[in-house]
This record gives C-alpha cells, structure tokens and sequence, in this order.
C-alpha cells in the first residue's frame, strides 16, 4: 500500500487544530532553521545547498530554484522577493492548504530566501479569493514580527525583513511572474516581454526573485536537513517531495504529498482509487493546462510526465471516468482559457473564443464534420504563437482531447446530441457524490470552488 511522505505537508497533518498557531508553531521547532540560517551561514552558501539538493519550483515550470537565485545581481539594491500564492490553476489547491494551514512555516522560507538572495522585503502576492489564507498569513505575519522574526534586525542580526501581503483580485494571468509584477505594481495584470528576467529586472525594474508558496515552504526543512538529504527523496532529476492535488471520480479527493517519482497508479491508491470501482478513462496531470493521459503507467515527476507528452505542471491530478463527456471536458476547459485570455494577443484572444463557439455547437448537437479538423486548426494557430505560455497551455489541452477522443467528438455530430445526456455526466466529479468524504485524515480538504471562509472558526 503506498504511503504518502510528508515533509512540507507534516505539521498541518500532525495538528490539524492548531497547527497555524504561532505557539504551536514554535513547539514544534518554527523558525530554528531559518535562525541557524540568517545567523550561521553565508546567503552564497544558503544559494549552493539549494543548487546542490536540486530542488525545482512548484509553481508550474520546474525552473531549478537555486539556479534562478544565481541569476540575481549582487550588487543592485534593493533586491525583492516575491511569493507567487495565485494558485489560479484550476484543480490545485495545495498552496491553499499550506497558506491556511501553516502560514508559519511559509514566512520562515521566505526569511530564507530573502536572506540568500539578500532582499530587505518580500510581498506575498495572494490570490482575493483566498479569504481565510489571507487571514491566517496576516496573523502569522503580525505574530512573527511581534518575535523578531520579521522588522529589523532578525533574529538578533543586523538583516532587516518586512513582509507585505498583498491580495489580488483573482485572475488566472496574475499567476504568471511578470503580469503578477505589473499587477503588484499597480498595473493591469499582463505579461511582460522577456527577458529581461525578473530576477534580473522585476519589480519597479529592480531584482526579484519569484517563488510559489510550496517552494518556499520547502526551504526550511531543506537547510535544516542539507542538500544530500533531500537528494534522497524523488528522483535523480526531479528531487524532493511534491504536493499533488487530487480530485476528480476518486474517493478521497485531497492533496496528497509524495516522494516525485511516484506511479500515477499509487497515487490513484492513495486517493482511495476510482468511484465505484471504474476504471480511469481520462486523467488530467498537471492542471488544465496539461495534455490528457490515458493511463495511470507512468511515474509522476517532471521529466518522465514530459517524456509522457504531457507535464507536472502544478502538481493537481484530475481522474475522470466513463462517465465524463469529454466534448464538455474541452468546452468547460477552453472556457475558462477564453475568460482568463487577457487579451494583450490574438492568437490566444481569439483562438480561444472560436473554439469555445465551435465546441459549444458540437456539444449542443449542432457540429459539422468538419469541426473536428477546425478545432486542430484552431489549437495549430495558438500553439508557440501566443505572447506568454497561457495561449499555448489553452491549445494543448484542446488538441489533446480532440486528438485522444476524436471518436466521442464524431459521435456528437453523427447523433446530432451529446451521447451523455440523461446520464450522470461530471467533468471533475459530482459534488453530491463526494459529499461526507474527507480528506486524508485531518480537517475537510479545500476542494475547487469552496470558497476558503467556508471554515469560519480558528482565525
Ligand atoms: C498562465 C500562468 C499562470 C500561472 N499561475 C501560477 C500560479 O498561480 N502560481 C505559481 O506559483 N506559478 C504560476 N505560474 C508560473 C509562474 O509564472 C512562475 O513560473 C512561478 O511562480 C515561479 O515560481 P517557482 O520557480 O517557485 O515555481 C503561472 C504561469 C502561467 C504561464
Ligand atoms: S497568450 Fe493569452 S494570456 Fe498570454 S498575453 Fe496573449 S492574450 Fe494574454
């Protein structure tokens, strides 16, 4: 039976009461490692043992951290850290339960790096939705500085650190690093041409360093442990442990964090396996950016999921199965890409709007022969034409499920109807039938589309 490993995950699994308690926190050894840190290493030596433990962000690309931090110009200041806590991706809601559920240890990370790459302040971007999560860290961040952990002198050392939380308003482009800049510059929300990079040339045109909520959760147990430990985690290239977000027609929808290298069937184990005991017909990896897959025989970790045709991405798996139509799969999927296109080109502008309309008329019974072709059209004139990877993640996910089940697609024209009507159709799982599930074993899991203050006790 697979186990899950829990590293970043341990304390809000070990005191689900409590655990965002800055009391609770320091009992179980808070902020020791980011003291021994601040107060005993060089931020050079900080960047080599993160180079050296291979650790690759969590945020989507799998940039190597350490590398990223090499980037950062020494002599430029002032020098910004900045924490990607969008978490837009659709189906992912690890960076959720990290930020509500142990904002402790996420600031102590962020004191990590903000001491490697020597930036004064960091801002924590956090999605608007994300009601109790900004609570909590708002909390966290008042309890921290009332302990010296944040203001001047941390720690007892002359490295000053603030922290300011910032909510966004919810659109899935802010995720992206550099319309996530403009946005906390005040700016709508697009991307930037690169380079320059940000850690080059990011916020108000200074050096930044963008890094996801789970990366920087992981820094503390990182230079508590040493780079050869984390090595021994995961895979040769994909090093370390990875919280994967799983939901869909399985029993137990949660998030689950396992060693990277992990069969996609175990982690279907660890989710309590299919509904009903159906078998999985489509499985969506990495969010919906992802390219389908078909099945669970393949190792879930960077390299071999992109061997596989597809990508990690971040990190949230969605199992769907017989059940699910997947004309409606591409139309709920390519909506959302149509909402979230900001607009600034137009492949991804208006590719996305026609091939909602073309999938729409497809679902409804009215597709022509031809639409199938026309969807690949649409998908071939996104791909590597868009300004940022939004425009290509939209034409990958509608190319796969054309391509993966053409046949469903033809079915639909040739019958004039959606062939599920008047069955029990879900996308991502019907919420009725999940109802009473819990997670995997502490408090009821956030899932998408519950709104984050759902839990009103325990700010
Ligand atoms: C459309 C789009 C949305 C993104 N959304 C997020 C997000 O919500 N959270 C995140 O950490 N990274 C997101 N990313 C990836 C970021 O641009 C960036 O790679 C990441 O924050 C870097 O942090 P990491 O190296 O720690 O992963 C998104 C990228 C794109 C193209
Ligand atoms: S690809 Fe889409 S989201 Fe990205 S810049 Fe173009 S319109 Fe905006």
């Amino acid at each position: 039976m697979p186990e899950e490993v829990r590293i970043v995950t341990r304390r809000l699994h070990e005191f689900p009461e409590d655990s965002w308690r800055i009391e609770r926190a320091l009992d179980d050894g808070a902020y020791e490692s980011a003291r021994k840190t601040i107060t005993s290493m060089t931020p050079d030596e900080v960047v080599a043992v993160v180079k050296d433990s291979g650790l690759r962000g969590r945020g989507g690309a799998g940039f190597p951290t350490g590398m990223k931090w090499s980037f950062v110009p020494k002599d430029v200041f002032p020098k910004f850290i900045v924490v990607n806590h969008d978490e837009g991706e659709p189906c992912t809601f690890k960076d959720r339960q990290l930020a509500e559920e142990d904002p402790h240890q996420l600031l102590e990370g962020i004191a990590i790096a903000a001491w490697a790459n020597q930036a004064t302040k960091a801002f924590i971007y956090c999605r608007g939705e994300f009601a109790l999560g900004s609570r909590r860290l708002d909390r966290a961040i008042n309890d921290a500085y009332e302990r010296g952990f944040l203001g001047k002198g941390i720690f007892g050392s002359d490295f000053d650190l603030d922290i300011i939380l910032h909510r966004g308003a919810g659109a899935y482009i802010c995720g992206e690093e550099s319309a996530l800049l403009d946005s906390l510059e005040g700016f709508r929300g697009q991307p930037r041409l690169r380079p320059p990079f940000p850690a080059v040339k990011g916020l108000y045109g200074r050096p930044t360093v963008v890094n996801n909520t789970e990366t920087l959760s992981a820094l503390p147990s990182l230079l508590e442990n040493g780079a050869e430990w984390f090595r021994r985690l995961g895979t040769e290239r994909s090093p370390g442990t990875k919280i994967l977000s799983v939901s869909g027609h399985v029993n137990r929808p949660a998030n689950y964090e396992v060693p990277l290298g992990t069969s996609l069937a175990d982690v279907l184990t660890l989710a309590g396996g299919m509904l009903d005991g159906k078998a999985p017909k489509a499985i969506i990896p990495g969010g919906a950016s992802a390219p389908l897959l078909t099945s669970t025989d393949v190792a879930v970790d960077f390299d071999s999921l992109k061997e596989a045709g597809t990508m990690l991405g971040s990190g949230s798996i969605v199992f769907m199965d017989e059940t699910t139509c997947m004309v409606r799969n591409a139309l709920v999927t390519l909506e959302f890409f149509e909402h979230e296109s900001c607009g600034k080109c137009t492949p991804c502008r208006e590719g996305t709007w026609w091939a909602v309309k073309v999938l729409e008329r497809i679902e409804h019974g009215e597709g022509r022969d031809e639409d199938m072709d026309l969807l690949i059209d649409i998908a071939n004139g996104i791909d590597g034409r868009a300004f940022c990877p939004l425009g290509d993640a939209a034409s990958w996910a509608l190319r796969s499920n054309v391509k993966l089940f053409r046949d469903e697609f033809e079915r639909h024209v040739s019958e004039g109807r959606c062939p599920f009507d008047g069955e029990l159709v879900g996308v991502s799982g019907s919420p009725a039938r999940h109802e009473g599930l819990g997670g995997s074993g502490t408090a009821p899991q956030p899932g998408a589309g519950m709104p984050s203050d759902a839990e009103p006790e325990g700010n």
